[in-house]
């Protein structure tokens, strides 16, 4: 009996979590920033570095700690070897997030990989991410009237927090839903 009522308790759990995520995701992020990480993970920013460089291996934890795919040795390393800028929170010996922005280098940019390790979110560290690859952008811009175009694809959920910092959630005017599509040989 006891062993069924864990069980039944755990799907749940499970169920009432998956729920929030998928339709409250903005209240979700907010729950979990003010009890759980406000009170339990607090971290003291100055000592956190930025820095431009990672191996592959780190790489793909960042990408592995929040579910994304894992990419091949061979395609990680060219995927950061050719990105146009990229940056990386380090903290304690451990690159705690990041974010790269790929593009033509004249007018289309697109900010891509935009982690935070879960231990470390909520806590104002995407938004320094976001800020310094801003700043990168700005510092692109050559002379008055210069325009850039700045794309991201949020992820579910996310469009709010990019919306804090500068983003417009599409569609809105002519400027029609972002697009994507995987390919993969199978
Ligand atoms: C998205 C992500 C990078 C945000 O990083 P973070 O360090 O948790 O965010 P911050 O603490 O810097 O939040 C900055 C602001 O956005 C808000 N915010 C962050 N995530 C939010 C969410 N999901 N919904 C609503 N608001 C959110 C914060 O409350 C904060 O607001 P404030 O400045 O008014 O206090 C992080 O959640 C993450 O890595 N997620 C998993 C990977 C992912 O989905 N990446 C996006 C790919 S497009």
């Amino acid at each position: 009996m006891f062993i069924w009522k864990r069980i039944l308790l755990v799907l749940l759990t499970s169920f009432v979590r998956q729920f929030c995520e998928t339709h409250f995701a903005g209240l979700t992020h907010v729950v979990r920033k003010t009890i759980f990480i406000g009170v339990y993970r607090r971290m003291n920013k100055e000592d956190i570095r930025l820095v431009h460089d990672i191996s592959t291996e780190d790489y793909n934890a960042l990408r592995d700690s929040v579910d994304f795919i894992l990419l091949k040795e061979e395609r990680a390393k060219r995927a950061l070897e050719n990105s146009l800028y990229k940056v990386f929170l380090e903290y304690e010996g451990k690159k705690i997030g990041m974010a790269r922005v790929v593009g033509d280098g004249g007018y289309v940019y697109f900010i891509c990989d935009v982690i935070v390790h879960p231990d470390y979110q909520s806590q104002g560290l995407g938004r320094m991410i976001i800020e310094n690859v801003l700043e990168w952008l700005r510092s692109q811009l050559e002379e008055e009237g210069d325009t850039i175009m700045v794309n991201l694809m949020s992820a579910y959920g996310k469009e709010e927090f990019y919306g804090k910092l500068g983003f417009s959630r599409r569609p809105f005017g002519n400027h029609g839903a972002g697009m994507s599509q995987w390919l993969k040989l199978d």
